[in-house]
């Protein structure tokens, strides 16, 4: 199982961590992914200072522009599952 974690604190909040969160539920519904991935919501993870919303996949870190949501998904966490 796969955990892809999202920041919702409020640095990552204003850059856009709701868009990027109705994102990934809608592309987990879309590949029909409930029984690979375990998603999740963080409160800050400490890396306000870099640009973009802070999301985990399994143990690799990465900031994204909320517009990159979808094209984020569908090249990194749908190929690790
Ligand atoms: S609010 Fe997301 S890393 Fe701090």
């Amino acid at each position: 199982m796969l955990e892809l974690c999202v920041c919702i604190g409020s640095s990552c909040h204003i850059k856009g961590a709701y868009n990027v969160i109705q994102t990934f539920q809608q592309m987990i519904e879309e590949k029909d992914l409930h029984e690979k991935i375990r998603f999740k919501s963080s409160f800050c993870m400490k890396q306000c200072h870099k640009p973009g919303v802070e999301v985990s996949v399994g143990n690799e870190r990465h900031h994204i522009p909320a517009e990159e949501a979808r094209e984020f998904f569908n090249t990194v966490v749908a190929g690790k599952v």
